[in-house]
């Protein structure tokens, strides 16, 4: 059976992240968040204090960064970093960061390579537009501004994280701005994108409509 591509994309806290992981593991591929690789990219830029404005200093940094992802686990020049960059100042400023052309190839380049054989889902902004415009299936999830806002804030309360429900949904309105607006592959759902709206479904029931989407669409049955 041919090893797909399956883009999802969608703007923040729509839920794709644990959509994308469950579908990954259903099929038995492998899960790229992409989110999570310029959420390291803005640590790195933090963490070296250079001003997140500055694409060429940024260009310089990448130069020499080693960034390796293995399953849900990141690993920025060998120090385990995936819950730092879901930090309050790593989401204040990715999308100021991953706005820069020269961070955006650098990390698009990334992700080709990632999945060139097939067998993976990616969860992003600009996967089935830019990164693989040719994706076997590609999803647009998406939910309404209040659902999304509420889930995220369900989900710093759990990791200890201290924020107010209106901060939370300031941030998603502000950032959703930034990536929609931006001039290098901005956040639009692709023309032959399936919209699904998970206002009133869970992880399972998205999983299970995608699921469907992909049989319809390529003809193939899955043991999942
Ligand atoms: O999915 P997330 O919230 O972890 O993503 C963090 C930021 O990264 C988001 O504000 C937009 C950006 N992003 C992007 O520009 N392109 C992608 N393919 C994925 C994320």
């Amino acid at each position: 059976m041919k090893k797909l591509i399956i883009a999802i994309d969608g703007p923040a806290a729509a839920g794709k992240s644990s959509v994308a992981k469950l579908l990954a593991e259903r099929l038995n591929y492998l899960y790229v968040d992409t989110g999570a690789m310029y959420r390291c990219i803005t640590l790195l830029v933090l963490k070296n204090k250079v001003d997140v404005e500055d694409e060429d200093e940024i260009a310089k940094l990448l130069k020499d960064c080693n960034l390796s992802v293995s399953k849900s686990f990141f690993i920025l020049n060998g120090e385990d970093v995936t819950h730092e960059i879901r930090s309050k100042k790593v989401s204040d400023n990715v999308s100021v960061v991953c706005a820069h052309p020269k961070v955006r190839m650098e990390m698009v380049n990334k992700q080709r390579e990632l999945a060139k054989d097939g067998g993976v889902v990616l969860d992003g902004r600009d996967i089935g537009t830019f990164v693989f415009p040719n994706a076997d299936v590609k999803i647009y999830q998406t939910a309404n501004t209040e659902t999304r806002s509420l889930r995220r804030y369900q989900e710093n309360r759990a990791k200890g994280i201290d924020t107010s429900l209106e901060e939370v949904m300031q941030d998603i309105i502000k950032r959703d701005k930034m990536d929609s607006t931006r001039l290098l592959a901005p956040l639009m759902k692709a023309e032959d994108a399936v919209l699904i709206d998970t206002s009133s479904m869970n992880t399972e029931q998205t999983v299970n409509k995608i699921i469907d989407i992909i049989k319809t669409k390529t003809g193939e049955e899955f043991n999942d």
